[in-house]
């Protein structure tokens, strides 16, 4: 057992594996398992995959060790860490930020949970058996995100069990889950991939997912390897800093966020390797996002011998990927709201503090609050409730996604990259003991230019998304 920089009881992980994987469960879900493998089989394929590694490595890496530094350092969550680290409140903005995109993304993912967690339940009362062919099923993915109450009840299914996690101290919730789903997720996607690998034909689907065309490789494709690479690591809204303020003192920063990168990597990769040789071992199309999970993979897995147990398996690990990122998102407002309210101030104080509790209670009342909104956006059933023709769904999606993320991940770089060393907390930022002047050097100089000048050019990109240039 090891110290946590956290000062509050509880509120820490008790092992260093219990960080590994509680922050691999953040960085692993939907975003791996369903964007991952179409955004590279049709942008290059393996060329995509070496871009995509590019990114994480150069971009990925940096700011996952900045967001875990910023949380041991601080022993802060994403409310107090920037004033403690900086000694003043200026950029407390950055906090404000990072807590209203956790809000934002809680608002579409949890209703995209609820599509799964349909599923699985379909999957095991065997619904799927009476819907014959994509036409069927695609007739039956419109009537479940088009039925406003339905949505609303299978979205409150995560939310619910979240909040059930989040209730209990960390070491005794998430430390505790995680440490039990991610091995669990890793062993069933190796059964899939195992048995999907198995199917006459898979090989074509193997090829489609490797084969490596660098003539695709636009500004646009690498653009989108950078977005995709911040969404899936969960980086820039401050998961990985609370995180961090719960991190072992003894614990490595750069190798744990080398580890948490391998294992987000190889889960993406493995869901490649499942849907793609599937995909065309019973020739269909690789069809785009919610179609080919909810539309296509639900037509093949009928057709596989065992299609029960193998539906059941894939719906499941969905889920449970799933779960281990809304787990981090909820922890960022709660650790906020506690820490918020718990804030001395002085004689005049006039905010109760309020306990975890309370705050997980907060945190569910809004969050349900925004997915109701969502969904009667979605579904239109409140047509007024749209921004720009968007949806809400669509636009807190491209909003967190395209410019949130990206302005917290490059917040936090120039806080570590200009800030602090002016402040002369250089040393207190030095990663850990024993790694070398030189990487500490690379390290500071991407944080200061690379990053700012990769986002600035993301930002150029998603304004195009929005239609404004
Ligand atoms: N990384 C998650 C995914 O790939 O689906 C999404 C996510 C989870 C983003 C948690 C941000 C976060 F804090």
């Amino acid at each position: 057992m090891s110290q946590s920089s956290s000062p509050v009881k509880g509120t820490a992980f008790t092992s260093k594996i219990g960080l590994i994987m509680a922050a691999a469960g953040s960085a692993v879900g939907l975003g791996n398992i369903w964007k991952f493998p179409y955004i590279a089989g049709e942008n290059g394929g393996g060329a995509f995959l070496i871009v995509y590694l590019g990114c994480v490595l150069l971009f990925g890496l940096p700011l996952l060790m900045t967001e875990f530094l910023i949380g041991k350092r601080s022993g802060k969550s994403a409310f107090g860490a920037f004033r403690e680290l900086c000694g003043n409140s200026r950029w407390q903005w950055l906090s404000w930020l990072c807590m209203l995109t956790s809000l934002l993304i809680m608002g579409f993912y949890f209703i995209v949970t609820g599509w799964c967690f349909n599923y699985l339940i379909e999957a095991i009362r065997n619904t799927f058996d009476s819907l014959v062919g994509t036409e069927a099923l695609t007739a039956h993915f419109q009537s479940v995100v088009s039925n406003t109450p339905r949505m609303i009840l299978f979205s409150m299914l995560p939310l619910l069990l979240t909040a059930a996690v989040v209730w209990f101290d960390v070491n005794k919730g998430i430390e505790r889950l995680s440490k039990i789903l991610m091995p669990l997720l890793l062993l069933m996607m190796l059964l899939m991939a195992g048995r999907v690998l198995m199917l006459d034909g898979s090989n074509v689907g193997v090829q489609f997912f490797f084969q490596t065309d660098f003539t695709k490789i636009t500004p646009r494709v690498v653009m989108e390897a950078m977005g995709q690479c911040f969404f899936s690591l969960s980086i820039g809204m401050g998961a990985l800093i609370t995180y961090g303020s719960y991190m072992p003192k003894t614990q490595n920063v750069t190798t744990t966020s080398i580890q948490v990168i391998v294992l987000d990597t190889l889960v993406a990769l493995l869901a490649g390797v499942i849907i793609f040789p599937a995909v065309f071992a019973f020739g269909f199309d690789p069809a785009e996002g919610a179609e080919l999970v909810f539309v296509v993979l639900p037509a093949i897995l009928q057709q596989m011998s065992l299609s029960w147990l193998s539906s059941v398996l894939f719906f499941l690990l969905l889920c449970i990927a799933a779960v281990t990122s809304t787990i981090s998102l909820m922890e960022v407002m709660v650790a906020f709201i506690c820490e918020a309210s718990n804030r001395p101030r002085g004689k005049r104080q006039s905010v109760r503090p309020l306990s975890r509790h309370q705050s997980v209670l907060i945190t569910s009342a809004v969050v349900s609050v925004l997915i109701v909104l969502c969904v009667l956006s979605m579904t239109g059933a409140w047509s007024s409730l749209s921004v720009f023709g968007h949806n809400l769904f669509d636009c807190f999606d491209e909003l967190t996604s395209c410019v949130m993320m990206p302005l917290g991940a490059m917040g936090m770089a120039i806080f570590v990259g200009w800030i602090l060393p002016k402040n002369g907390v250089k040393g207190k930022m030095y990663p850990d003991r024993g790694v070398k002047r030189w990487f500490w050097n690379i390290y500071i100089i991407v944080l200061r230019w690379l990053v700012p000048a990769a986002i600035v050019v993301i930002f150029l990109n998603s304004l195009k998304l929005f239609d404004v240039a």
